[in-house]
């Protein structure tokens, strides 16, 4: 293909790939597409670690980062320590719902000092505030990224400017036409339209709806078609509704090259598209991900209301994730974000066949449609 997105970045196809999986990067970007590597988890030490590795194994294909610059966010302290102490930041409310949901669930409690290593070593991998944003991209301006994506809200004027002073394009993620509209505004080079199908934070209005109306709303803008994107057919929909490639996160997943660990990613084969809940659970923001015992706790009438971002990530990550994941492995309450095709998503495969069947079912479409248009 040889269309706006993919002449701006020298690619062969115009395949978005975000994902936290600095493999997963790398391979989309050696099969013709663009990586994009979330930086949102990372603190920024190992930013700069990640970054090194994909210079060193990209071949010098294009790359890109998102990060989560929130427009609106509960200040966490800055730095670590505060962060380091749930007792302070975290309302008891909270915190004795959380420990209460997994003790009576049976999960055990790690021991207490390694409860604390692990709370710490997770919740400082956590960067969600402006200023932790902004040192990343700093780090980031130092290698070669060809494209910075703003996954919560319009990028600053002052970030666009620098990064288009450098070649380096911008884009941000819209789940609706106004948001998107703000982003035009802002100085994105493309929109990213996210339908509510998608993994991660996610708005309420389906791809099939939104993208054509933010191809609208934007254009000549183009626009990439993210929410609910995995295969060949979803892409040549896409294509079809106006836009001129697609951003896909849950896809990747599935794959061998993925962080996910063996027992989430047997919960993503076995799960249908109903699995994939709409929940503040995790995040404090609406966010799609796989239902779980712990998602299922917050809709109870005895459950407190989901703290605002980042406290009730916080939350999660810090009380929840450390005893259910790097403890007990306790099945039931596992969770990770993912889109309503986790339904399709059945068993492992790597990231370079997934680009393959997509491209091959993307020319059987059109060879169908061709038939039936005539
Ligand atoms: C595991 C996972 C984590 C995500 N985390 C982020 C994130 O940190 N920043 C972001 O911009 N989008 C994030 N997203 C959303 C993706 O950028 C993308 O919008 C979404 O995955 C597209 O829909 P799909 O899941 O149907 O492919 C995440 C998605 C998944 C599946």
């Amino acid at each position: 293909m040889n269309n706006r997105l993919c002449k701006m970045f020298g690619i062969e196809v115009p395949l978005f790939a975000f994902s936290h999986c600095r493999d997963v990067v790398v391979e989309v970007s050696k099969a013709g597409g663009l990586g994009v590597l979330g930086m949102g988890r990372m603190s920024p030490r190992r930013v700069e670690e990640e970054l090194k590795w994909i210079d060193e194994h990209i071949e010098g294909k294009p790359y890109g980062i998102d990060v989560l610059m929130p427009t609106t966010y509960q200040e966490a302290g800055e730095g670590g320590a505060l962060k380091f102490d749930p007792e302070r930041l975290l309302p008891k409310e909270h915190l004795d719902f959380v420990r209460n949901m997994l003790d009576e669930a049976g999960v055990p409690r790690l021991p207490e000092s390694e409860a604390a290593r692990l709370e710490k070593e997770m919740v400082e991998e956590f960067s969600f505030t402006p200023r932790e944003s902004a040192q990343m991209i700093e780090i980031a301006l130092r290698h070669p990224i060809k494209l910075i994506v703003n996954a919560l809200g319009s990028p600053p004027k002052e970030l666009v400017e620098r990064a288009h002073g450098r070649g380096i394009k911008v884009a941000a993620l819209a789940g609706a036409p106004k948001h998107a509209i703000r982003h035009k505004q802002a100085g994105c080079d493309f929109v990213i339209a996210v339908g509510t199908e998608a993994g991660g934070h996610t708005g309420n209005i389906s791809s099939m709806v939104l993208w054509p109306r933010i191809v609208d709303a934007v254009a000549p803008l183009p626009v990439l078609g993210g929410g609910g994107v995995g295969r060949g057919r979803q892409l040549a929909a896409a294509l079809a509704l106006g836009c001129e490639g697609v951003w896909c996160g849950s896809i990747w997943l599935k794959t061998a090259q993925s962080e996910v660990l063996p027992e989430i990613k047997a919960k993503l084969f076995a799960a249908q598209p109903e699995d994939a809940v709409l929940t503040r659970s995790v995040t404090g923001k609406p966010c799609r991900t796989l239902r779980s015992k712990f998602t299922d706790a917050w809709d109870r009438p005895d459950a407190p209301k989901p703290l605002p971002a980042p406290l009730q990530a916080i939350l999660w990550w810090g009380q929840g994730r450390t005893r259910v994941e790097r403890g007990a492995k306790a099945k039931d309450f596992l969770t990770y974000p993912v889109g309503q095709i986790v339904g399709d998503m059945t068993e492992e495969t790597s990231v370079k066949q997934v680009v393959y069947d997509m491209m091959n079912e993307l020319l059987e479409s059109k060879e169908r449609l061709d038939r039936l248009l005539g």
